[in-house]
């Protein structure tokens, strides 16, 4: 065993996690339906490691992050997280005050800034609203001294506290969202789509901050996108998520060079120009589905692809593949 993989602490486990939405029956139709958004998905993170969700739109990554954060409730699964000191507790079964000091250490900065931030508040309040109810009971003075030190640790000035939202560009405003998030110094730092609607430079800007951040404090992320070049410059492990099925995983540099399912394949032929890039959400599982979830798309699937799901079968240690034709 190398003395890298020896070194590696669990901070979170997320075992058979699955999450489905009851949707109203239609006037015409006489049965419920069922969104299948998340589906048997297990993954960890270890400590100080970047791990990222990758997929097109549609494919479950949000609701995986909301179920981390505890903003929904699994319809089956677990989600075990360890604390400083390595104890364990299953997230399900934290109390209200529990609750609130597990949400204090895992934190999701939200898809889309501009929404996530009230244009009336200015930005002392925006990165602070919540705080008063912290589980840390801070004082005024502290819950300032706290956002100061974040605003400044992205990049930008004491002073920019007091304007408001609208008076930032899109990236700026952005480095506002990971203040806010960082202000408490979480363990794990979700991050959805951070980057997605940034132009490339200030993509990479922002990127660069994250990853200082990660040297300097140690910190771990779940790094959620929809662009896989992206995620293999920036993440240690990728997840790939296909109809809210993780269909591979391994370390990035391993994915890039190694990609063994045709979904990652065919992700990676689109983002290099190969292959036509798809704008459609992917279709959502409305019943419970037995065949591979990619069979309808994939150039390889055989007969046994639509009867049978795979289960993940190990290529090396830390690359695992769901597909019966690798
Ligand atoms: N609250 C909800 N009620 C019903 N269906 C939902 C709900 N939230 C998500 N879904 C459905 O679950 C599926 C997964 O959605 P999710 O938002 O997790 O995807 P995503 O990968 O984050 O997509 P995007 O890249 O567009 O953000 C989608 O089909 C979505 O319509
Ligand atoms: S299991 Fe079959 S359909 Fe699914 S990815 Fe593999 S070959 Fe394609
Ligand atoms: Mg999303």
């Amino acid at each position: 065993m190398s003395k890298d993989k020896e070194n590696k602490q669990p901070l979170i486990e997320i075992k058979n996690l699955c999450k489905s939405f009851d949707l109203q029956a239609g006037f015409f139709s006489k049965k419920d339906k069922n969104v299948f958004a998340v589906n048997n998905v297990t993954f960890n993170i270890n400590k100080g490691e970047t791990y990222g969700i990758v997929g097109e739109s549609g494919c479950g990554k949000t609701t995986t992050a909301r179920l981390l954060i505890k903003m929904y409730k699994a319809t089956s699964g677990s989600i075990v997280f360890y604390d400083e000191d390595g104890k364990s507790f299953d997230i399900a079964k934290l109390n209200k005050a529990q609750t609130k000091v597990y949400q204090e250490k895992v934190k999701y900065i939200f898809q889309d800034p501009a929404r996530s931030m009230n244009p009336r508040m200015n930005v002392l309040t925006v990165m602070t609203d919540g705080l008063k109810y912290s589980s840390k009971k801070l004082s005024k003075q502290q819950i300032y001294e706290l956002a100061k030190k974040s605003i400044v640790d992205v990049g930008l000035k004491e002073e920019d506290l007091l304007k408001r939202p609208t008076d930032f560009s899109g990236g700026q405003r952005q480095r506002i969202s990971i203040a806010r998030g960082l202000i408490l110094e979480p363990s794990l730092l979700i991050c959805d789509e951070v980057v997605s609607a940034l132009d490339v430079s200030i993509q990479a800007q922002v990127l660069n901050l994250l990853s200082d951040l990660r040297k300097e404090r140690g910190l771990s992320f779940m790094f959620i996108t929809h662009d896989l070049k992206v995620a293999c410059f920036f993440c240690d492990k990728i997840g790939v998520m296909y109809r809210g099925v993780l269909v591979e995983e391994a370390p990035a540099a391993t994915l890039y060079k190694d990609a063994v399912h045709p979904y990652t394949k065919l992700l990676f032929e689109a983002a290099t120009g190969k292959a036509s890039a798809s704008t459609v959400e992917v279709k959502t599982t409305l019943e419970k589905e037995n065949g591979c979830p990619f069979a309808h798309r994939c150039p390889k699937a055989t007969e046994k692809c639509f009867s049978s799901c795979p289960d993940f079968s190990q290529i090396t240690d830390e690359h695992k593949v769901r597909c019966w034709n690798q």
